[in-house]
């Protein structure tokens, strides 16, 4: 028998606010509909009014995850929330949902691995859980992307929106098969040589300001399509499986053409590919989980189904895990 993480739950949260390709061309940003469409597949974004913080979006996230699942709050001992955009330098935004939660028990902190950032958070939660240093964990990805973009750069401020998802994770005795509900393997990457493609360009360190996102596209293009490819290669051989056993690829929504390509290579038919970039744009780390709840919300999900994710972002980094429902 080993120790498993099974994800009994998965919620999420969007800003009040849609803004759709043309309201940015309504506002002023020298692009149209069709170039945004053509180039991302993004059609709209959720943007945070003032009032809208990432802990708020997260905790609304956790509280659906939690209902989804059917767990009391009290039994969490862990919350991570992997995010770009906390509401403050100090404490994490972990610490307030814990707090927003009524959770004063086990440990609550925050990763930043940009958009791999829920891949990441995942990966750790099941480690803790695997050690029996933890239960049961809230995994949130949120993001108030939008308060990092320049709009006056029409190559970026198209491409992101703000929003949460988390789901519930809970120690589980598994048989050790890839038959098992629950975490089965995950799978990290960084290349630090890679940092000045994808940035922010301040920081309380550095410039003393929060700075905007900053980002060579066609080069994080490039290198996604490879690296994606590779880690997914990477989690489907560690567990002796083919593609052919993945019933829901469900990645990071950076750009439509780079999850074509993906699914293209790993021969996976499109009704196997949780697409949710048109409705949320990208939103970091939150656009898995986001990606997660929509299918499963909608019955596309079905227990006992073995999902695939991946995600690259800033770092770079880039990461893979496949998760029996
Ligand atoms: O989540 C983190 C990881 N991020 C990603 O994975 C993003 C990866 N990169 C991409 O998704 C794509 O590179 C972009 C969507 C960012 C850009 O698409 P592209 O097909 O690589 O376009 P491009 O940068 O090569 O630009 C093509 C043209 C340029 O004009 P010229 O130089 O050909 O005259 C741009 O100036 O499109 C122009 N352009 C725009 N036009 C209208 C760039 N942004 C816009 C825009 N509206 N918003």
């Amino acid at each position: 028998m080993v120790t498993r993480s099974v994800l009994l739950g998965c919620g999420s949260a969007l800003p009040r606010t849609v803004v759709t390709n043309d309201a940015l061309v309504a506002r002023g940003v020298e692009t149209s509909h069709e170039w945004i469409v053509q180039r991302t597949g993004i059609a709209q974004r959720y943007i945070a009014d003032g009032d809208e913080k990432t802990s708020d979006l997260a905790t609304s996230a956790a509280r659906a995850a939690l209902a989804q699942a059917g767990v009391d709050v009290g039994v969490v001992d862990l919350v991570i929330v992997a995010t770009t955009t906390p509401d403050n330098v100090f404490p994490s935004t972990a610490a307030r949902v814990q707090g927003n939660l009524g959770i004063t028990r086990g440990f609550a902190f925050d990763v930043q691995a940009v958009c791999s950032g829920f891949v990441y958070a995942l990966t750790m939660a099941d480690n803790f859980i695997r050690l029996g240093q933890a239960q049961t964990a809230l995994v949130i990805g949120a993001e108030t992307l939008s308060r990092l973009l320049d709009w006056s750069d029409r190559t970026t401020c198209v491409l992101f929106g703000d929003g949460a998802g988390a789901v519930v994770l809970q120690s589980a005795q598994g048989a050790g098969t890839v038959a098992d509900r629950g975490l089965l393997s995950t799978h990290l990457h960084a290349d630090g040589s890679q940092y000045d493609h994808l940035f922010v360009d301040g920081g309380v360190g550095s410039t003393g300001t929060f700075g905007f996102l900053r980002m060579d596209g066609r080069e994080v293009f490039r290198h996604a399509v490879t690296r994606l490819s590779e880690v997914v290669d990477e989690a489907l051989a560690a567990n002796g499986l083919t593609a052919e056993a993945v019933d829901w690829l469900v990645p990071h929504q950076a750009n439509r053409r780079i999850i074509e390509g993906l699914a293209k290579k790993l021969h996976l038919p499109e009704e196997r590919v949780v697409m949710t970039i048109a409705q949320h744009a990208n939103t970091s780390a939150a656009s898995i989980p986001l990606a997660l709840a929509t299918a499963i919300g909608d019955g596309r999900i079905q227990k006992g189904q073995l999902i695939l994710m991946n995600a690259m972002g800033g770092g770079f980094t880039w990461g893979a895990a496949l998760v029996r429902v």
